[in-house]
């Protein structure tokens, strides 16, 4: 061990050297690409993956390499339709492994917006099937939910989805807690409500409760013993189980608006419980997934995509503490989220990031964001250019919350933080998303590090370490959106989008393998590498 600590410089190229692509070679590739003001994105060329030789064929993870929302579901849709198109394989299985229905998806099915919680999105393609897997958080009552209002739009997911007996029961016990917590805590928020961190919590201290127990014939008798508990704490801070608020997401969904309920005593807490628990039972949804995964490894016919939920940036260990999720969200999260796959079993694993710019919801505030108001009608006639570049990115990529409808705070692309979330992941190649957000006369920021008192400070997971560290930025050219979006390959693209892909790539380590430049399908570019042979 070195007696004297390390000054902030070393550590900085410490980290560089330590966070370096598993693939070393493919980062030098990469950066010389740039150096030499070369436009080449993607894979190299005659470079092989790193535990190709270990993975099952036909297997893709989607995650998220920001802070949740980067169009994971895009990447999870093309994958599915292109192993569906594959003549050796006749279904696809679409893992959910982590989070519960704080994550939402939207997705466009006949023009209708359908906006998704717990159902994996991949499960509205025909011949797939949708597992909600042993690391999610599953609330009964919102899945009846969830599932009959998506049924009413895309038809019937009977035999289609697969509820694992080890998944994580959430009542609205654990979302009173939460409640609790932010009473205790005197923060005014933390989580969506949903009562997720309380659920994992319990998974951890072992108190939790899951769908098995909820199955079992003497399910009253253990949920009935779990409200007295929470009755029992509650009282501790003079407060009435019975009578605390949740907020009602069953309405919320069917009438689209805020709404809250009580807890209600035992006996109307458990008549809730029984009617959710009743379909579930009727659906005959609940399996020992554990022995499923084994068939499915072993079915060369057979496709599998784990969809993530979230992203690193919201990760509980990797994270930007404390305004992070409870789950494990990275690849490494499907090996507990479903108990049976590996990352090396893993062909393909894709990280996703917004390209332009980066979006946040939640408390924190990221060090690279543009302060806008939440009306953007209210922003100033004497708006700096970054301010009326959040402001163009805002409105035109609709970056307003899927649930709530709140507007999400704008940042710069972190490439500091990229590269740390995405190393940290588990994937090896980005997938670049929005890349048609953006305009011919516009200039973008990219941060690319991060010092502090003048010094280089490596990037750390969690916020307290961004914060009073000064980023640092440099200026891309825009490119002209609207050619974006009618581009239809490679060459379509203009050349300071490309020159903006081969930068990330330089930056990160990582090659770019596709990029989507609209809201339609077809607007998705791929280049090499984006499946694995
Ligand atoms: P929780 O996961 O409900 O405990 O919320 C913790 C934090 O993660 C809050 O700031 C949420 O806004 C954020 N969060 C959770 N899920 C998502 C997501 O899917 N997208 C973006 N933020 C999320």
């Amino acid at each position: 061990m070195a007696r004297q600590s390390l000054s902030r410089k070393s550590l900085y190229h410490l980290q560089r050297q330590q966070l370096l692509h598993p693939q070393k070679t493919i980062e030098k590739m990469l950066k010389q690409i740039y150096d030499n003001n070369q436009i080449i994105i993607g894979w190299p060329k005659r470079e092989k993956r790193i535990s190709a030789h270990l993975a099952r064929k036909n297997t893709v993870a989607v995650i998220g390499c920001a802070l949740g929302d980067e169009g994971k579901g895009r990447i999870v849709d093309n994958k599915i339709a292109s192993l569906l198109h594959s003549p050796h394989i006749q279904r696809v299985y679409v893992i959910r492994y982590g989070g519960g229905n704080n994550a939402g998806h939207t997705i466009e099915k006949n023009g209708y917006k359908l906006s998704l919680h717990v159902i994996p999105s991949g499960i509205l393609h025909k011949k797939t099937l949708g597992i909600m897997d042993r690391g999610m958080v599953i609330h009964p009552e919102d899945l009846t939910t969830e599932v009959t209002y998506a049924e009413q739009h895309v038809g019937s997911l009977k035999n289609k989805l697969l509820l694992s007996e080890e998944a994580i029961v959430c009542t609205d016990l654990e979302r009173a807690e939460e409640i609790l917590n932010r009473i205790r805590t005197g923060r005014a928020k933390g989580g969506t409500g949903r009562g997720v961190g309380p659920s994992y919590a319990h998974h951890y201290d072992r108190l939790g409760l899951k769908m098995f127990d909820l199955l079992n014939s003497d399910w009253e008798n253990t949920f009935g013993n779990q409200y007295d508990r929470y009755q029992k704490e509650f009282a501790g801070f003079d407060l009435k189980l019975a009578n605390s608020e949740v907020p009602d997401f069953r309405s919320i969904k069917l009438e689209k608006k805020t709404k809250s309920r009580t807890v209600g005593n035992k006996k109307e807490f458990l008549e809730r419980l029984e009617k959710a628990r009743t379909w579930i039972i009727q659906r005959d949804m609940v399996r020992n997934v554990f022995l499923l995964h084994a068939t499915i490894y072993r079915d060369a016919t057979v496709g599998v995509v784990f969809e993530g939920a979230q992203g690193i940036g919201l990760d509980a260990w990797l994270g930007t503490r404390p305004d992070v999720t409870a789950s494990d969200t990275s690849v490494y999260g499907i090996r507990t989220g479903t108990g049976f796959w590996k990352p090396t079993d893993i062909a393909e694993r894709i990280g996703i990031i917004k390209g332009p710019y980066t979006s946040s919801v939640g408390e924190r505030q990221l060090p690279t964001e543009v302060a806008l108001p939440k009306n953007i009608k209210d922003l100033p006639k004497t708006a700096t250019a970054q301010q009326k570049w959040a402001a163009f990115v805002r409105e035109t990529a609709h970056e307003y919350g899927t649930t709530t409808g709140r507007p999400r705070d704008i940042a710069r692309l972190d490439l500091a933080m990229t590269r740390y979330n995405a190393v940290m992941s588990g994937v090896e190649v980005l997938a670049v998303t929005l890349m048609d957000i953006a305009q011919e006369n516009q200039t973008i920021q990219i941060c690319t590090h991060y010092t502090r008192n003048g010094m280089l400070t490596p990037y750390q997971p969690g916020l307290r370490y961004q914060e009073g560290s000064t980023p640092h930025y440099v200026n891309l050219p825009g490119w002209d959106g609207t050619s974006c979006r009618n581009a239809k390959t490679v060459v379509d693209l203009s050349s300071n989008a490309l020159k903006y892909l081969a930068f990330i790539q330089a930056q990160t380590g990582f090659p770019i393998v596709a990029t989507t430049t609209g809201p339609a399908r077809e607007n998705m570019i791929t280049f090499p590498g984006y499946t694995c042979e």
